[in-house]
């Protein structure tokens, strides 16, 4: 892994679609721990359906599962550039990542996402997928042109299980609870940057390069 980052942010927040600007535009790979488990439970593995009530709920699932597919898929990416996304999502799992990169592989930077709770509700409720190609869509903030159909695959586009408002706003309690302390230990490393991605995604990811090119 080189160039290292991590995505962190609420439910809706964008880190989904400015990772697909980052793979586009600067040749990044993603890592998104919400995508692996998603495919497990489509594929209908064994791993699969132990967690997809779990997903579905909005709670998070366990360290040692997602500790093993993010170990698994950095040894699969190899020397590439790659950002996080969902991971880690507590503090033993950035204390776990810390290990797994350790010196050898530094983070260059941890990218925070802040939007107010109730445009991340709307996002993430008005939020469709390409069960395709992953491509994101937003029925008002980005619409796929062709009704309720992907743009690049023509396949029918998703509503994520965990999508629905009270899920959401379920989500939204967890991140606050589980997720947000992990910012007070990257403050103290040195590697937290925190931007308001509330304005629209192109302007967003002119912040997310000014930062990648500092
Ligand atoms: P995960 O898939 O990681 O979901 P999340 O963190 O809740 O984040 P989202 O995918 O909901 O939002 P996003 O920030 O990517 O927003 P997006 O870009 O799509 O996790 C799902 C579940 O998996 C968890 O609840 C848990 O159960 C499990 N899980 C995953 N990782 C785990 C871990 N490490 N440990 C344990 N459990 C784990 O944008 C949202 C919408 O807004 C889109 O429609 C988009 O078009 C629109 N939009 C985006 N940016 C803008 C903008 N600037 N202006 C207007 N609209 C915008």
């Amino acid at each position: 892994m080189k160039d290292g980052l991590i995505l962190v942010g609420a439910p809706g927040s964008g880190k989904g679609t400015q990772g697909q600007l980052l793979v586009e535009h600067l040749g990044y790979q993603k890592m998104s721990t919400g995508d692996l488990l998603r495919k497990e439970i489509k594929s209908g593995s064994k791993l699969g359906l132990r967690v997809q009530d779990i997903v579905a709920s909005g709670n998070l699932v366990s360290d040692d599962i997602v500790a093993e597919l993010i170990e698994n898929e950095i040894v699969r990416l190899g020397d590439t550039r790659l950002y996080f996304d969902g991971y880690p999502r507590n503090l033993a799992q950035a204390k776990k990542l810390g290990e797994i990169l350790s010196q050898k592989n530094p983070v260059k930077a941890v990218i925070n996402f802040e939007v107010p709770s109730e445009v991340l509700v709307k996002r993430a409720v008005g939020r469709r997928v390409c069960g395709q190609c992953e491509r994101i869509y937003h029925l008002q903030f980005n619409p796929p042109k062709n009704g309720n159909f992907c743009d690049f695959c023509d396949v029918e586009l998703t509503h994520r299980s965990d999508d629905k408002e009270e899920k959401v706003r379920h989500r939204l309690v967890v991140y606050e609870t589980e997720t947000k302390p992990i910012l007070t230990h990257y403050h103290e490393l040195g590697l937290l940057k925190t931007l308001d991605a509330s304005a629209d995604k192109d302007q967003v990811f002119t912040k997310v390069r000014e930062i990648i090119e500092l």
